[in-house]
Formats: C-alpha cells, sequence, structure tokens
C-alpha cells in the first residue's frame, strides 16, 4: 500500500516534469535506399555524429576472455550468487534482485532487501560486467570484488557480514567438493575468495556479439560484407540507428560497447529537495558539477530491464523518447530549498529535437534489438 501510493507520486511528479507533450511538424525522411546508401560503407563514412559523441563498437569477442576465467572459481561463484544464506536471514540472494530471465535486472522498480525492505534504487543487469570501469548508478565501486561485499553489509540489501558468510561456508558440506576442487584449505578459506568467485561468475555473463542484432551489422560493416550488412536490419531499424546517431544526439552518451559512455550526467531526475531526491555521484565525490549525476546506463537488452532509469521511474520507453525529446527533464528549483543551497542544471548535452510519429516509431523499434 505505501509503496503504490509512493509509486504514484513519483510518476505524477514525472509527468508534471515532462508535460506538455505538444509536437508539430515532422521532418520530411530521407528515402529509405538513399539511408541504405549512407551506411553500406564503413563507420567512418557514416553521416557525422554529434560533436561531443564517440562511434558505437560491437562487444569484443567473448571465446578468449571465457577461457581466461578460472572455472572452478566461476562454478563456486554461480553458486554462492543463488545461496540465500548469504543473508542474515537466508531470505534473498543476489539473484532475487539479479534475474536471469531479466538480464540479471530487477522487474521490480526498486528491490526488496531483507525483511520486504525496499530499496532506492533500481537494479541493472549484469551481463558484459567485465567491460565498466566501475559500478553502481554512482560509480561507488571500482571493481566487482570490491563491490561484492556492498550488498551483502547494506542493512537494507542482505545485512550480513562478509566474516559470518566465511564462517559458514567453511562448515557446508555441499560447499566441500568446490572448494577442494580450488585446492584450497578450509583455514585459508577467506571473504577475498568468495569475492574473487562471485566476480568471476559474473565476468562469465557475457554476450555472444554473433547473437545481437547491432553487432552483427557493424561486424559485418567492419568487414565491408554489405549484403550481410544490408540483412542485419529492417529498414525501420536502419532509420532508428541513424536517428540515435544524428538528430536524437543518443550517441553523445550512449556509445561503444555498451552503449554507455560511462560518465556521469546530470538528467534533471535527482529530486533534490523532494520526497524521491537521489543525488547520484555527488554522493561519492561531494563536488557540485556532479550533483544529480548519474551513470550512463548499458542499454543493452533493453527491453528485459524494464523498469528503465536509477529508480525505475519509466515503465514506457517511449515515454523515456518523449522526455529526450523535451531537452530531458527540467525540474523547477522547490521554494522550500535555502536560498544558498546550490541547485544542480540538467546537462548541456540533452538539446530539445523534434521526431515525427514515424521516426518515433523507428527510434523505439531500434532500441528493442539492443
Ligand atoms: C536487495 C536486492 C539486491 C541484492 C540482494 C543484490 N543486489 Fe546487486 N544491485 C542491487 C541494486 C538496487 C543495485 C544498484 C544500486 C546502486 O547503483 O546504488 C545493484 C547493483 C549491482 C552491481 C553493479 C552493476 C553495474 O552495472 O554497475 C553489481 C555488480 C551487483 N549489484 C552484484 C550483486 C551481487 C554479486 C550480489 C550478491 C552478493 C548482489 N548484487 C545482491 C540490488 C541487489
Ligand atoms: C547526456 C547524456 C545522455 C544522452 C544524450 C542520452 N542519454 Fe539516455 N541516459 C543517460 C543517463 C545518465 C541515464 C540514467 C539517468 C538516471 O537514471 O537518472 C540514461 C538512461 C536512459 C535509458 C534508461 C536505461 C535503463 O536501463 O534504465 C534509456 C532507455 C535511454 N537513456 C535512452 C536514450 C535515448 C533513446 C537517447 C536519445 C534520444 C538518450 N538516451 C540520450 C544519458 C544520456
Amino acid at each position: 500500500m505505501v509503496m503504490s501510493i509512493a509509486r504514484r507520486a513519483m510518476l505524477s511528479l514525472a509527468f508534471a516534469l515532462l508535460s506538455p507533450f505538444a509536437h508539430a511538424g515532422s521532418d520530411e525522411d530521407p528515402s529509405t535506399e538513399a539511408l541504405w546508401q549512407q551506411y553500406l560503407r564503413p563507420q567512418a563514412q557514416w553521416p557525422a555524429l554529434p560533436k561531443e559523441a564517440q562511434p558505437l563498437a560491437p562487444l569484443p569477442d567473448p571465446h578468449p576472455l571465457r577461457a581466461a576465467l578460472d572455472d572452478p572459481l566461476v562454478e563456486l561463484g554461480e553458486k554462492l550468487f543463488h545461496d540465500k544464506r548469504l543473508s542474515q536471514t537466508a531470505e534473498v540472494s543476489c539473484a532475487s534482485c539479479h534475474l536471469a530471465s531479466h538480464a540479471f535486472a530487477d522487474p521490480r522498480a526498486r528491490s526488496l532487501g531483507v525483511r520486504d525492505q525496499e530499496g532506492r534504487r533500481n537494479a541493472p543487469a549484469l551481463l558484459n560486467t567485465h567491460l565498466w570501469d566501475h559500478f553502481f548508478w554512482d560509480g561507488r565501486a571500482s571493481s566487482l570484488e570490491t563491490q561484492a561485499v556492498m550488498p551483502v553489509e547494506d542493512p537494507l540489501e542482505m545485512a550480513h557480514s562478509p566474516k559470518a558468510i566465511v564462517e559458514w561456508v567453511r562448515k557446508a558440506e555441499d560447499y566441500r567438493p568446490l572448494l577442494q576442487g580450488l585446492n584450497t584449505s578450509l583455514s585459508d578459506l577467506d571473504w577475498s575468495l568468495l569475492a574473487k568467485a562471485l566476480a568471476e561468475f559474473q565476468r562469465s555473463l557475457m554476450d555472444d556479439p554473433k547473437e545481437q542484432v547491432l553487432d552483427r551489422f557493424l561486424l559485418a560493416v567492419a568487414a565491408e560484407d554489405w549484403s550481410t550488412a544490408r540483412q542485419s536490419l529492417s529498414d525501420e531499424q536502419l532509420l532508428g540507428l541513424h536517428l540515435f546517431r544524428t538528430k536524437a544526439g543518443c550517441v553523445k552518451c550512449h556509445n561503444g560497447p555498451l552503449l554507455s559512455d560511462q560518465r556521469f550526467h546530470n538528467m534533471g531526475l535527482h529530486y533534490l529537495g523532494r520526497k524521491f531526491e537521489d543525488l547520484g555521484r555527488y554522493e561519492v565525490t561531494g563536488l557540485n558539477k556532479d550533483m544529480g549525476a548519474f551513470r550512463t546506463p548499458s542499454l543493452r537488452h533493453l527491453v528485459l530491464t524494464k523498469p528503465w532509469m536509477h529508480n525505475g521511474l519509466f515503465t514506457q520507453l517511449e515515454g523515456i523518447v518523449r522526455m529526450y525529446e523535451h531537452g530531458g527533464a527540467r525540474p523547477r528549483r522547490p521554494k522550500n530549498l535555502p536560498p544558498e543551497a546550490y541547485y544542480p542544471k540538467t546537462t548541456e548535452l540533452l538539446v530539445a529535437f523534434e521526431l515525427s510519429d514515424q521516426e518515433r516509431q523507428a527510434l523505439l523499434s531500434f532500441l528493442k534489438t539492443l
């Protein structure tokens, strides 16, 4: 009950920030054939990117990376990841909030930890984690190894201690064979080994670019295999890709193999001075310039990682696209904020643009292939 009121308040606030949605006019669409001619050539010759942008890139080939993983550790990590005894009350495992069926994201806007406590952020997907330089929406962990202890100790998530976990793993019969496979004596077993195992398991969760629509297209273009390139995308998806790279400006931040620049931007979704305040990166650095900034999320498997944004605010991709058409969220400074208090500005990288209905559909159809 409490939760649903909170959600409704959040959604109506989002609506107030984003409306009105009035749109006029539509650009002349270039003909499909002419557009294909612009893309069936090396990426360097494609229509120009906005000046702040980096190009799109396919995911690296996972096979050599997988071969370099320590298999017995991956196996141990997989078992730990699914083990509810990692939480104080044995109610939640890592997998309770990171569901394999959802690209290891959480379909709930905000996850529930031990004793059904609600956290404040949406759990991101855990695929291709080997490509991130820093973790969490605010980037506060610099490796998967250092990240692992954070949900364990978080009182709203697992509310446990690494020491207690090491104690029961030492005693647990069902872990004996795995530990023997690692040639680790029970007395040598420590948290850093368990954290390494969790990290290695997560690193094993890699996409194969050959199975991804965008990557098949990018790889075919790189190989100058124009007939495969042409078959990799529908006409509508190509238009969507084109808009993503040009007029809609998405590629300014969503670029590279993760479709993330791994940087932090203020999108105006910080709710400073309001009930759902979350200052993002500022909580890590204490710098005004980081107030309300969040790490650009990957757009891989977008359809599965719903709901979206750091707080799971959006359940419709079209709502997100319309927010961007308006140049992002531009919240007004709340009246109750003391006059001397700093109030962050939405990033200047977000600029309003117009899409026809057909173009909006094309952009959405491209996003759904990711
Ligand atoms: C109660 C739900 C919950 C549990 C349990 C949980 N997580 Fe998470 N996880 C989250 C949320 C929410 C975030 C995002 C938090 C943030 O950014 O501040 C997150 C973020 C992460 C990230 C960062 C991903 C990225 O893209 O930066 C990793 C890695 C991760 N979790 C791994 C784990 C592991 C390993 C465990 C088990 C030891 C675990 N999680 C347990 C909810 C959970
Ligand atoms: C200025 C950098 C920037 C630009 C430009 C940008 N984004 Fe984002 N995008 C972000 C950041 C940062 C977030 C996370 C914001 C948050 O959670 O508060 C985000 C979130 C998203 C999400 C939610 C993903 C998730 O897993 O929660 C989608 C979808 C998305 N953007 C699509 C787009 C599209 C489509 C465009 C172009 C119309 C675009 N973005 C342009 C930085 C950007």
